[in-house]
């Protein structure tokens, strides 16, 4: 059992969590993530690591509930306890292979949208440690749904924007990428996060503006191991699968109309057995029996 050591309420309906699980903090870097049950009955919730601290042996995660399992462990309480945290999974973030004057080169941008935030703060403390400068644009609805601003502050330039003008700049993420890029903020690294139609749209435009842009896929995922082919995406022409080729990839490669359409399609019975026909062996290989 994991035990929650804090639990707050950082804005509707999106809950901060810090959890003892010192194996998992002591082997985990910026960008991988967990799954977590809530209890021997619980569905597996895939969640970010949103900070570590690897000497008092916890990891923080962020969630917004959205459903029954993300609401039952939106409702737990300090002193409480997870059946499962699983982790770390995932590959690091690219940053994290760079050496320091390699980062030092780069003038980096991330793009945080929505509960994205949560992920793209460990990226930026790290780089923050190793005296690397970075920018984040934290868009969101309003501006009671900004989350983490205090912490930002203290690692990166950071700059906020509302879709309704409430706090910050105003208008959604690409525009003020657009206005920092118009106001000489000439980027060559981009690290986007967050729902997958901004993904796109960051794309897009970083795109048109020639910024190499990493983005965090987050489909659907069941076993979180490369064995079920739930979150199977097509990257460059290629089957990928988020959990173990990601979940960071080339935005720029990345078949963003068939993940949206393929996550529409694995919520129902029916859209399983369409994806299985299309797919055939969706499979990753992963059980030693297939390759
Ligand atoms: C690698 C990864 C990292 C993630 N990190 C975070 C995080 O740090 N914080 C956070 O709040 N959420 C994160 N998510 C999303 C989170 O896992 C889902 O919101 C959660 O599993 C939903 O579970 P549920 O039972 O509450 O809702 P469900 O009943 O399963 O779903 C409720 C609604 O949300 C949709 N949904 C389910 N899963 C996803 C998904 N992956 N993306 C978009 N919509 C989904 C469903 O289709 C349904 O419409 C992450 C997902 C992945 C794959
Ligand atoms: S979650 Fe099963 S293959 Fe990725």
């Amino acid at each position: 059992m994991f035990k929650i050591l804090e639990a707050n309420e950082l804005a509707t309906n999106i809950f901060q969590m810090i959890v003892e699980a010192p194996r998992v903090a002591d082997a985990c870097l910026p960008g991988q993530f967990l799954i977590i049950r809530v209890d021997d009955e619980g569905e597996r919730i895939p969640l970010t690591i949103c900070d570590y601290n690897r000497e008092k042996g916890t990891v923080e995660i962020v969630v917004q509930a959205i459903g029954a399992e993300t609401y039952k462990l939106s409702k737990l309480k300090a002193g409480d306890e997870l059946a499962d945290v699983v982790g770390p999974l995932g590959k690091p973030s690219d940053l994290c292979e760079m050496s320091v004057e390699e980062l030092k080169k780069k003038k980096i941008v991330f793009i945080a949208g929505g509960v994205g935030t949560a992920p793209v703060y460990p990226q930026a403390k790290y780089l923050k440690e190793l005296g690397v400068d970075c920018d984040v644009i934290i868009g969101a609805k309003t501006k009671d749904l900004v989350i983490l601003e205090d912490r930002f502050k203290e690692v990166c330039n950071l700059h906020i924007t509302t879709d309704d003008g409430s706090y910050g700049r105003s208008g959604m993420v690409t525009k003020a990428l657009q206005d920092l890029w118009d106001e000489g903020n000439k980027y060559d690294h981009c690290v986007a996060i967050g729902p997958m139609i901004m993904m796109k749209f960051v794309c897009k435009l970083t795109q048109e503006l020639g910024i190499p842009t990493v983005v965090s896929m987050n489909p659907i995922m069941v076993d979180g191991t490369g064995m079920c082919g739930a979150c199977r995406l097509t990257v460059g022409g290629k089957v990928q699968f988020a959990c173990v080729d990601g979940p960071e990839f080339d935005g720029h490669k990345v078949d963003f109309d068939q993940a949206m359409n393929r996550m529409k399609l694995y919520k129902t019975e029916e859209g399983r057995l369409f994806l299985k026909a299309q797919e055939g062996d969706t499979h990753h290989g992963g059980c030693g029996n297939c390759e």
